[in-house]
């Protein structure tokens, strides 16, 4: 073979590879609304940086005649590339091929993208379209699997893992986008499940379709297993790709800063934004936005236990976490999947030298057999135990209520919090006044000839004594109280002043979250 015949070669092999499971296949992916493999790439990645790494990879297996059927690639694109001019290794997963379904060589490839990622701590992106282990190669496809949760683990907390699920994603494959850090879903052509609709008909006789089963809506509402659902698959990969304008590398690294301005630091607003009645919902929603950097909110698990708001944000142009209770939805309580959701996000944030700055207006845990049985106490102590590990410079405004258990768990200062403020209109007890004045006064209640009468005199009395934040302000559990409208301005010094905090756990193996 001539010098000119090797490179024609080289030529053909690339033409054969980038076609991956033929312009039919092509076809009909497109049809479904999906796109292939690596226009999925193209989208993400900065235009012209993919670099690809194992075009060539071939399986190795001869069962039930795949030695007749051996493509370039093996069915997954790997390799890496920038956005935004940072790097990041990608796995795309070629559906026209197998059906996307993982394999020895294919899991391979994915191994080796991620083990340069970790050497050179950069972040892995995963889009998923596959109908799991390829069955013809048997157990060496869950071999591969095992081999990618493996580093998934090893990974987490070490560079920021992301999963997109564009197409089916059944069986183990679930797994890796599960340890993964956040989990992008496409509305109608995406679903994930353990096992499909045919087996759950036959375990449980329950008739699902695979949307309700394991589709975008039901994973981002109901599971909390997808962080972020949109439209199409191009709006997904612009949301994966505008999550780096909040996340660093890796954990030994610092977020993108951005440019701000300084003028706007006082928010008159934000001095109405408490209703005279304390049992009136308002939205947390309003009191971020006029706190953060103009339109810097990224929230995070939107349509899932929405009784909490999580999400990323810029403070004077600095990459920050917030996590904020919602009064406008069941009153802001804390429940099961609330405290899910926030551990999770904490524990990100934590891991990646992110700052939490949490808004407060809790009336404590949600009462119930549900919640009782369901373990509360164990899932409530998640965000406990977050908070109280997290080394990040931490920030808690309190805006309203602050009761019982919940006023420790949301970052009080008793388990690290590094400063926390509480609005004028802040009521920072053990409950609300009601059901306190029905306790310790009930003696007295019951005795009376006018009961409510007697009530809403201890209710006063009690609402006089300990609904506000100058009690614990007395003892230093509130370092300030501030004008709502001064927060943003005294949150930026808090959190320059906070800028070289240096936190250390004590020495240990690992922590024992109650999981
Ligand atoms: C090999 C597979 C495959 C698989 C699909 N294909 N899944 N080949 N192994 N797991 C092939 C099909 O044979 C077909 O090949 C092509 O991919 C496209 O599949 P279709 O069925 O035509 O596509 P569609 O109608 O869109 O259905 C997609 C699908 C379905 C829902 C994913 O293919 C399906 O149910 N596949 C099996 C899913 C499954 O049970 N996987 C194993 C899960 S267990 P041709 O040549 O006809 O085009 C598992 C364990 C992992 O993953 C455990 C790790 C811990």
């Amino acid at each position: 073979m001539t010098n000119k015949e090797k490179i024609k070669l080289l030529e053909e092999k690339t033409q054969e590879a980038l076609i991956g499971g033929g312009k039919e296949k092509i076809e009909s992916q497109h049809k479904k609304g999906k796109l292939t493999a690596r226009e999925r790439v193209e989208l993400l990645l900065d235009k012209g940086s993919f670099q690809e790494l194992g075009m060539f990879v071939t399986h190795r297996s001869s069962d039930f005649g795949l030695d007749q059927q051996k493509i370039l690639g093996d069915g997954v694109v790997t390799g890496y590339g920038t956005i935004k001019n940072r790097l990041v290794y990608v796995f795309s997963q070629d559906f026209t091929v197998f059906g996307g379904s993982l394999a020895e060589a294919y899991a391979e490839k994915i191994v080796k993208i991620m083990d340069l990622a970790m050497k050179n701590g950069a972040p892995v992106i995963g889009l998923n379209d596959s109908g799991g282990a390829r069955i013809q190669e048997g157990v060496v496809s869950l071999g591969g699997y095992a081999d990618i949760f493996y580093r998934n683990t090893l990974a987490s907390g070490v560079i920021p893992q992301l999963s997109a699920i564009m197409g089916p994603c059944a069986g183990g494959a679930v797994y890796s986008p599960a340890i993964t850090d956040f989990n992008f879903m496409v509305e109608n052509t995406s679903y994930m499940f353990v096992t499909g609709p045919n087996v759950v008909k036959t375990v449980t006789h329950e008739q699902v379709s695979s949307e309700d089963l394991g589709g975008a809506h039901t994973h981002a509402s109901k599971s909390g297993v997808a962080h972020f659902t949109a439209a199409n698959e191009v709006e997904t990969l612009e949301q994966i790709k505008k999550i780096f304008d909040y996340i660093p590398q890796n954990c030994e690294e610092q977020p993108p800063e951005f440019p701000y301005t300084t003028a706007d630091e006082i928010r008159p607003c934000l001095n109405d934004v408490i209703p005279e009645n304390p049992n009136q919902p308002y939205d947390m929603r309003d009191v971020i936005c006029n706190v953060i950097d103009t339109k810097s909110f990224h929230e995070v698990h939107k349509d899932y236990a929405e009784n909490i708001v999580v999400g990323f944000a810029h403070l004077a142009g600095k990459s920050i976490g917030i996590v904020a209770n919602q009064p406008a939805y069941l009153a802001g309580v804390l429940d099961i999947n609330s405290s899910k959701k926030a551990a999770r996000f904490v524990r990100f944030c934590d891991a990646f030298n992110i700052p939490l700055l949490v808004f407060e207006d809790v009336p404590g845990f949600l009462p119930g057999t549900d919640q009782e049985w369901n373990a509360i106490i164990t899932n409530g102590a998640k965000l406990l135990y977050a908070f109280s590990e997290a080394t990040v410079p931490r920030i808690t405004v309190i805006t309203r209520k602050a009761y019982g258990g919940a006023y420790d768990v949301m970052n009080s200062k008793h388990i690290g919090a590094d400063i926390n403020f509480a609005w004028p209109t802040a009521e920072i007890a053990v409950m609300g006044a009601k059901g306190a004045a029905e306790i310790i006064f009930r003696k007295e209640i019951m005795e009376s000839d006018n009961k409510e009468a007697i009530l809403k005199e201890k209710e006063d009395e009690y609402n006089q004594m300990f609904a506000n934040p100058y009690i614990a302000a007395a003892r230093g559990y509130v370092d300030e109280v501030i004008m709502p409208d001064q927060t943003r301005k005294r949150l930026i010094r808090a959190f320059k002043m906070l800028e070289n905090k240096v936190d250390k756990l004590p020495k240990k193996k690992h922590g024992n979250i109650p999981l």
